[in-house]
This record gives C-alpha cells, sequence and structure tokens, in this order.
C-alpha cells in the first residue's frame, strides 16, 4: 500500500469538483480507472442522468416513507460490503430528502465491554424500528459473519454460532411483520484500493480511512472468504442477500433505490418511473454477481 508520502511523491492528484464521486489522477493528468474491472458498462453513469434520477427515485422513497408511516410498516434496510464499497455514500442519498422523523440511520461503534458479554444480537434488536418507523443500518449484526472474524475480533465459536443464529433471529423478525431489506455492496480489489488512496489524499475524506481499512487491504481474499460463507449460511428464503454491483457509485446508489422501491406497493407508486433494478448491476445473492 502506498503511504501518503509516497501517494503525493508519485504526483497522484484528487478531481473532487464532482464532490460525491472523486476521480485519482496521476501525475500526467490521466484519470485512474479501476472502477472497469469486471464492470458490465464502458461508462460510468453521466451526472444529468444521475441527477435526475435520484431526485426522482427521493421523490419515490418519500412516498414509501408516508406508506410505512400510515400503514404502521416496521422497515429494515441491511447495508453490509467492504470498507470503501460505498455504503455510507448511498445511506446519505436514501436519508436525504426523507423526514428525519421516522427514518434513523444505525452505526453502532465496536461493542463496550459489558455489550461483549451480552446476547450478540442484542444491541441490534434495540435499534429495530417501531410502527412506522424505517431503520437504515450502516453495518449490522453482519460484522461477525466478516470484518470480526476476518480480524479476529471474535473467535471461532462465536462466528460458528452467529452463522447458526443470525438465520434465526432474522426469521423471527420476519415473521414479527418487520419488512427486511438485505443489500451487499460489491466494489473490485483495484478499485477498492483507489477509494483508500483517495480518503489518504482528499483532506476532506481522510477521517474515513481508519486502521481497520489499512489492515483489511492484505486481507482481500479473508474477506473473500468470510462473504461466501456468509451467503451460504444467511442468504435465506425468508431474508435474501441482494448483491450491487458498486464500482460505479452513481449507478449502484440508484439501482439500489430502485430495488427498495421495487418490493413495496406502496400508495401513488409511480410504477414506470421504479420499473425492476438494472440485473447487470444488482441481483440475488444466489447469481453472485462479484
Ligand atoms: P467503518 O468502515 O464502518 O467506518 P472501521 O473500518 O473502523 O469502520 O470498522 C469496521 C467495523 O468493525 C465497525 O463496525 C467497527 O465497529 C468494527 N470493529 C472495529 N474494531 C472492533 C473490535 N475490536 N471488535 C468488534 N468490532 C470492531
Ligand atoms: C463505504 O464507502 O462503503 C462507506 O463509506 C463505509 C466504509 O467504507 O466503511
Amino acid at each position: 500500500m502506498t503511504t501518503p508520502d509516497l501517494v503525493q511523491e508519485l504526483g497522484f492528484r484528487v478531481l473532487d469538483e464532482e464532490d460525491d464521486d472523486p476521480v485519482l489522477l496521476r501525475a500526467d493528468g490521466t484519470p485512474v480507472d479501476t472502477w472497469r474491472e469486471g464492470y458490465p458498462y464502458g461508462e460510468r453513469l453521466p451526472r444529468e442522468i444521475y441527477d435526475r434520477d435520484k431526485r426522482l427515485l427521493q421523490i419515490e422513497l418519500l412516498k414509501l416513507q408516508y406508506w410505512v408511516k400510515r400503514s404502521k410498516q416496521r422497515l429494515v434496510i441491511v447495508f453490509e460490503g467492504r470498507d470503501a464499497a460505498g455504503k455510507g455514500g448511498t445511506i446519505k442519498r436514501f436519508m436525504e430528502h426523507l423526514n428525519p422523523r421516522g427514518a434513523r440511520i444505525v452505526a453502532l461503534e465496536k461493542p463496550t465491554e459489558r455489550e461483549q458479554t451480552q446476547w450478540y444480537f442484542q444491541r441490534y434488536a434495540a435499534h429495530l424500528p417501531a410502527a412506522g418507523e424505517m431503520t437504515l443500518f450502516d453495518r449490522s449484526w453482519y460484522n461477525r459473519a466478516c470484518v470480526e472474524h476476518v480480524m479476529g475480533y471474535c473467535d471461532q465459536e462465536q462466528y460458528e454460532e452467529f452463522m447458526r443464529q443470525a438465520p434465526e433471529f432474522e426469521r423471527m423478525l420476519v415473521r414479527s411483520g418487520i419488512k427486511l431489506v438485505k443489500l451487499w455492496f460489491s466494489v473490485s480489489q483495484a478499485e477498492q484500493q483507489t477509494r483508500f488512496t483517495i480518503r489518504q489524499i482528499d483532506p476532506v475524506r481522510q477521517w474515513k480511512l481508519s486502521p481497520t481499512d489499512l489492515a483489511s487491504l492484505d486481507k482481500w481474499q479473508a474477506y473473500t472468504e468470510a462473504k461466501e460463507a456468509m451467503f451460504h449460511y444467511t442468504d435465506t428464503e425468508h431474508a435474501p442477500w441482494t448483491v450491487v454491483k458498486s464500482n460505479d457509485k452513481k449507478r449502484a446508489r440508484l439501482e439500489a433505490m430502485r430495488h427498495v422501491l421495487s418490493l413495496y406497493d406502496y400508495t401513488d407508486k409511480d410504477e414506470d418511473l421504479v420499473g425492476r433494478p438494472d440485473p447487470k448491476i444488482l441481483g440475488p445473492a444466489a447469481q453472485v454477481l462479484e
């Protein structure tokens, strides 16, 4: 991995005029285009189309929220993925125009000593929605299946017990009437590295670069195995995983919104606008895209 000094020496710069989608430039001014790796489109989604569709989908999300409120639904959306996959940015766009009363983000810190002695799911259960609410989990109980397992924050027995309990936990939620959506944001290896490099040199992004991120760089394969085991045990009929290809952040954000909207028959839905998510970008984990 390049250290910040080395990156500067090599002359990398961040072109940040698109504040929400920065581009890494080499010393000669050419862009680093690692996003192309395994990507089904030759171009990223143009800004104009993104801005237009984002706004329209956000209006639909408001209708969804209104329906959730009026019909006293409880909606949980789990955002998972490798570091820098684009979970945080997508959540931000989901929330942008929602009424914060009734829509919450839950991003828990690492467990305290006291929490470590509790039932693993307990602190997550405490944040589940009441009637009329939607809760967006920025990382979730799946920490145990990925980061905790790979980084050794839990032991093998805790890990295996998690794989047994997660489907049961989710079955209880779903049978209790909670609507549960699980999204996995999928970024390719070189693109993840580009995003980490951007975080190192862009002053407004440095806070996002955690020691865990740097440690995870040489753990790509371990994370891949953890992800596959997670799908194996927890991609269930009652709580399936949906994979979002997120090398192009703009497409990933829009298709994630479209997916959530397509699941529910909320009042005043614009069916033509919502349509179906692009199968090249988003699909069931059973037909794994990554
Ligand atoms: P993020 O990518 O969400 O900004 P990090 O990369 O720092 O945050 O950490 C990833 C996840 O690992 C977080 O959900 C964090 O709470 C969790 N984590 C970090 N350290 C520990 C630990 N010692 N035990 C359990 N979980 C941890
Ligand atoms: C993301 O890009 O996936 C989010 O900012 C969260 C992260 O990188 O850990």
